[in-house]
């Protein structure tokens, strides 16, 4: 039985009242497949420090997300193993079961187990236990017939998680900042385009046309490659995931899916997943290292953006054509209540 943590914790750097709205989603903690059987993750979620486990290895879904606290000793619960399904802490000889409850000491406090999900692959965590949105459903993410499905280990960024939603989303940058990957700096005029909702006011969806220099399975070398018009179909599912799918001329597709969480108010964890429908059979290393350079060029900038948090005040920063989607989702997140100031 999970527990709902209704308060921040003391010393968070969110704005309380935008903590409150961050606890009541969904948030990515891991990908599944990283958490290694017997042992134990030490993951940071919204200032708070959480402990993750399997709780049986050959359930899909057996996991087991905790405050990382002892309720003894108030120490976190490193050294701590997984013996059968449970938490043993040698520290104070106690284990405890997957419900958080105390086996060997029933009498005593538990664990405060966090409420989770297992989808696309990752574990979420809602610490508010209900969860105000629910998660983009992108069934493709699950088949591995027509897709060769591949992913990057999960990276961390020293900026808020929305600054990097909006970068991933942000097409005004794509021909002067990604010139060492895909860029074509002698095309840089981005067309204004057209923004569509989600259905149910889950987000946003734009398309554009994009003559980017040839490179990774398409491709020669960035700097020699020719001009491919691939058409880049976005999709930003409130309030931090997002999905780019690119079509090639040839009539094939590379999609890359973003998946982000406030580890704190100027730190964020990106869960990036990739697939293909060209090339099952080859190796995932092409796609995987593209995906680390255009990634490397984009981090210094965002890093270095300020403010830290994007201002929902439109007046704030300067705005054009190509910004469509920056301007509806400063306007969604305010609608969500974040801002005082923003401070995911
Ligand atoms: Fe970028």
């Amino acid at each position: 039985m999970s527990q709902a943590i209704a308060q921040p914790p003391r010393a968070t750097s969110f704005d309380p009242a935008d903590w409150r709205i961050l606890a009541a989603l969904w948030h990515p903690l891991a990908f599944a497949e990283d958490v290694p059987p017997g042992q134990t993750l030490a993951l940071r979620l919204l200032d708070l420090d959480l402990r993750l486990w399997r709780a049986a290895p050959a359930s899909a879904d057996a996991f087991v997300t905790v405050l990382d606290l002892c309720p003894l000793r108030g120490a976190n619960l490193a050294g701590c193993r997984v013996e059968d399904g449970a938490l043993v802490n040698p520290h104070t000889a106690r284990s405890y079961a997957a419900d958080g409850a105390c086996l060997s000491h029933p009498a005593e406090a538990g664990l405060f187990v966090v409420r989770h999900r297992v989808t696309h692959g990752i574990v979420w965590v809602c610490l508010a236990g209900e969860a105000t949105h629910d998660l983009p459903a992108w069934p493709e993410l699950a088949d591995t017939v027509t897709l060769k499905q591949m992913r990057l280990p999960p990276l961390e960024w020293a900026c808020s998680v929305s600054r990097e939603i909006e970068n991933f989303m942000d097409v005004a940058h794509l021909s002067w900042l990604h010139t060492g990957t895909f860029g074509n700096r002698e095309r840089p005029e981005i067309p204004a385009y057209q923004l569509e909702d989600l259905p149910g006011g889950a987000g946003y969806r734009f398309a554009i046309r994009y003559p980017r220099r040839s490179v990774e399975a398409h491709c020669d070398d960035a700097g020699t490659g020719q001009v491919e018009d691939l058409t880049l179909d976005y999709d930003l599912h409130l309030p931090f995931c997002t999905r780019l799918v690119i079509h090639f001329p040839d009539g094939t597709h590379y999609r890359i899916y973003n998946f982000a969480a406030p580890v704190s108010r100027r730190r964020c964890r990106i869960f990036m997943r990739m697939a293909r429908d060209f090339d099952l059979g080859g190796s995932a290393e092409t796609s995987e290292d593209l995906q680390r350079r255009v990634l490397a060029e984009d981090q210094p900038m965002v890093e270095a953006q300020r403010p830290e948090e994007i201002p929902l005040d439109l007046t704030e920063e300067f705005h054009i054509a190509a910004d469509r989607l920056s301007a509806a989702y400063r306007r969604a997140l305010r609608d969500l209540g974040l801002g005082h100031p923003l401070s995911s």
